[in-house]
């Protein structure tokens, strides 16, 4: 596991951006996993900005979203289909064929969720996989104590992400309580996970994620068994880990490496 602290969000936002830069640059055809919730807003912005500028092009990548609510239409304005349009893909110069979210309206869910893992394995495999992480450790919508080797399938919100949700919902507006989600294994199988954590509403997370157990109360701990897993993250996030000075240290190796 790679832990790189930057001083604030924003810089930790353009860390993240560059692994995309420098995915798409090296490969163009890339298969990107993508995540919804407020944390890639601002990363989600610099790619539009950068794909303005001609820095990084979407032309030839394909797109798997992690998850998306149950019950919810894509032209619904809480769908992660609708945030994504509204967030990234209405943006950028990728192909709208090739952007693919879990059908939230599927008349069989279990059916598709089967068809979204071949889909996923048809188009070879994520290359990079983006997370960001709940307050309880959850990534995708896998919650704590579901399975570490779990695959696309329905999962029920525990009561807390719903709380956590809600401040996207209006009052009156129904929430959902399920959704379809990749599962930890299929986030497992992508080839490098990048994980985005701002904010100390995420300290205890990334705690329990990088020096916690291995367990599935915190699913995100799943990502000490990966062998490429990059977690970005600010000052805010990180002021819980107890092997902070390692970590700079680590970096700041990796750092004189690149310069020689
Ligand atoms: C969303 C997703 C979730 C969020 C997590 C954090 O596609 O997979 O796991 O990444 O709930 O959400 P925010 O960024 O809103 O704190």
């Amino acid at each position: 596991m790679r832990v790189v602290i930057k001083p604030t969000a924003q810089d930790a936002v353009q860390f993240c951006a560059d692994v995309f830069s420098q995915q798409l640059l090296t490969k163009p055809t890339s298969v990107l996993g993508l995540a919804t919730g407020g944390t890639p807003v601002n990363l989600y912005k610099e790619l539009i900005e950068r794909n303005k500028k001609g820095d990084l092009s979407f032309a030839l990548a394909k797109s798997f979203n992690l998850d998306e609510y149950l019950g919810l239409a894509g032209t619904h304005p809480q769908s992660y289909r609708y945030f994504m349009q509204q967030q990234l893909f209405d943006h950028v110069d990728i192909a709208p064929e090739n952007t693919h979210l879990p059908d939230g309206l599927a008349d069989d869910p279990q059916a598709f969720c089967n068809q979204y893992e071949h889909s996923i394995k048809d188009a070879g495999g994520i290359d990079l996989q983006l997370l960001g992480i709940g307050s309880n450790g959850h990534i995708g919508f896998n919650e704590p104590t579901s399975s570490l080797a779990s695959r696309t399938r329905i999962k029920t919100l525990d009561p807390k992400t719903i709380r956590d949700n809600a401040r996207f919902f209006s009052e009156d507006e129904h929430q959902p309580h399920l959704s379809i989600t990749m599962g930890i294994g299929t986030i497992l199988d992508s080839k490098h996970v990048l994980l985005l954590a701002t904010g100390e509403g995420k300290a205890d997370a990334i705690q329990a994620t990088v020096e916690g157990a291995l367990s599935a109360m915190c699913p995100a701990s799943a990502l000490q068994m990966h062998q490429q897993a990059t977690i970005v993250i600010d000052e805010a996030a990180a002021a819980k880990l107890s092997l902070k000075e390692y970590y700079l240290a680590v970096e700041a190796e990796r750092e004189k490496l690149t310069t020689f």
